[in-house]
């Protein structure tokens, strides 16, 4: 055999890093690179695979939760990137099993095009990979009516908003979210700055340049939480240590209980107008009529 064809064949080390799980894909570990071509793990990748561990120690209960009754496990990652979420829940739990299916949706193509490449490759036959917005996904024909579980780590500015929208028209069980820079509330804040500074001592909370960012973005995952309460979904955040060096690391979960928090709604309504924001109400409360009760509607 040619050299140059030995360097194509990846073989499986007799001995793996403790670290690996029975039945991980080495070949999988090694495309994400956090295993070395000779199947080992470095410093920088043992940080790497402890931090997607972390996650998968959220997400893999709520799958259980689905496939223990027997809903057909059918899950939506926005903003997916190079998949690296996709194919490690893929890997270490829709592989075992025969049902379940994972749509990666990523705007741009090479992304798209390369993780359709490994799939194959891996013979990850239930995972696909759409060249779409988030927001376009919402209603392309696509993806199934109903899916059980949305995530979207990192999901660049609104489109974390637009993949809370999407599991709320897909009916989705769970959303789990970490989300990424959002510049839309602080532009507002900064538009309105001058005349809140007349109004009201809380303007302090965003007069300086880098408070109103930071604000902004903390403001806006408030918001989000109360949106998805508004919408019958009882809410957990937490933070999720180190994921791919990023800042952001606030982790939100929500269950679809369809019990309405109270006031959530009324809530959102009232912090908007304390910060000028009610023009960004269509953001955070899509199609919800102001004064619904009850069960969750079709948004
Ligand atoms: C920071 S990366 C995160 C990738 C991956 N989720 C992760 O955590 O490793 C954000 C990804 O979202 C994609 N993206 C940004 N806006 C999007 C939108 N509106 N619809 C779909 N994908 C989007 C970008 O192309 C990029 O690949």
């Amino acid at each position: 055999m040619s050299d140059k064809k030995k360097k194509h064949i990846s073989y499986r080390p007799t001995v793996l890093p403790p670290e690996v799980r029975e039945g991980q894909s080495v070949e999988l570990l090694k495309a994400l690179h956090i295993l070395t071509r000779d199947g080992q793990l470095n410093q920088d990748s043992r940080r790497k695979l402890k931090q997607v561990y972390h996650l998968y120690q959220f997400i893999e209960p709520l799958l259980q939760e689905l496939a223990d009754a027997a809903a057909p496990c059918t899950l939506a990652d926005h903003g997916a990137g190079k998949s690296y979420l996709g194919f490690i829940l893929y890997d270490l739990f829709f592989k075992q099993r025969e049902v379940g299916h994972i749509f990666g949706i990523e705007t741009r193509q090479e992304l798209v095009q390369r993780s359709e490449e490994l799939a194959a490759h891996l013979q990850f036959p239930r995972m696909r990979f759409l060249n779409l917005s988030v927001e376009a996904s919402i209603t392309s024909t696509d993806l199934p009516a109903q899916i059980d579980m949305v995530t979207a780590l990192h999901a660049c500015n609104t489109a974390t908003d637009d993949a809370i929208r999407f599991a709320l028209h897909k009916k989705a069980r769970f959303i789990v979210l970490v989300p990424c820079c959002q510049a839309e509330v602080a532009a507002v804040l900064r538009q309105h700055k001058n005349k809140m500074l007349g109004q009201t001592p809380l303007s302090e909370m965003w007069r300086h340049a880098i408070h109103t960012r930071e604000f902004g973005s903390h403001l806006t995952n408030v918001l989000r939480c109360l949106a998805l309460e508004a919408y019958g979904y009882q809410v957990t955040v937490t933070e999720l240590v180190g994921w791919e060096h990023s800042m952001k690391n606030e982790l939100i979960i929500a269950r679809y209980t369809g019990q309405r928090r109270g006031n959530a709604q009324q809530r959102l309504l009232a912090i908007l107008q304390e910060f000028g924001l009610e023009e960004l109400t269509p953001r955070f409360l899509p199609d919800m009529p102001v004064a619904a009760q009850g069960e969750q509607e079709a948004v």
